[in-house]
């Protein structure tokens, strides 16, 4: 399967040209730490303008330093952010930024080295998921096996109106997740065609945690 074959049914790849700048910054061996952890923040929160560029408004009356008028705001409850532990972190503020007023939720999973399933060790998050928009964000949809448990989980915890913002997906995870849950749409800075044998995206990016926490070994 090649990467230019068509883009998955319910995958937004966002083409801005500072996304794409960004995604090759941050695949870039040489980019450390400090400057990924900078890029993944402004990335995020341009795929994150993306994702929720639907977002209701209701007009509100308010009074500029010159005129009464009528001008919209947002309408509805604060959406709820729920980024995967740990590499999801690097996305997180780049959203909250965009939404300052928003929940975030926290879900820790560690990938299991030999068969590459999710292990939940944590989970935190807001009791009144089921009325809020609630935004699942992990940098690299790889197996998809960590989103399917995640979604599996904040659905299980109520939540029901649910998007997944990704830097960088795999076409075998975009799959899985599709598959498990048709009605979360994705949005994902680049679509890369495959995994190797350790579960990792090829070209990828490297281990994203790593590169965001300085952990990886040189
Ligand atoms: N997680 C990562 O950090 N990188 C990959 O390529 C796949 C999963």
């Amino acid at each position: 399967m090649a990467a230019s074959d068509p883009t998955p049914e319910g995958l937004t790849i966002v083409t801005h040209p500072l996304v794409q700048h960004r995604l090759t910054r941050l695949r870039d061996r040489t980019t450390a730490p400090a400057q990924f952890r900078a890029e993944l923040r402004a990335i995020s929160m341009l795929l994150g303008a993306a994702a929720l560029a639907d977002l209701p408004l209701r007009v509100g009356a308010i009074e500029t330093p010159v005129a009464g008028m009528l001008a919209p705001v947002l309408d509805g409850l604060p959406l709820v952010i729920a980024p995967v532990l740990r590499a999801g972190l690097g996305m997180a503020d780049g959203i909250v930024d965009l939404m300052p007023e928003a929940s975030v939720a926290h879900l820790g999973m560690h990938r299991d080295p030999t068969t590459l399933d999710a292990v939940e060790y944590y989970f935190n998050a807001p009791k009144d998921l089921a009325g809020r928009l609630v935004v699942l964000v992990d940098p690299m949809l790889a197996t998809g096996h960590s989103a399917v448990a995640a979604l599996d989980r904040l659905k299980g915890s109520g939540a029901r109106n649910l998007r997944f913002v990704c830097l960088l997906a795999a076409r075998p995870g975009v799959l899985a997740v599709r598959a498990a849950h048709p009605d979360v749409p994705i949005w994902a800075a680049g679509l890369d065609a495959d995994l190797n044998d350790h579960g990792y995206i090829v070209p990828g990016l490297g281990d994203a945690g790593d590169r965001i926490f300085g952990t990886g070994h040189a």
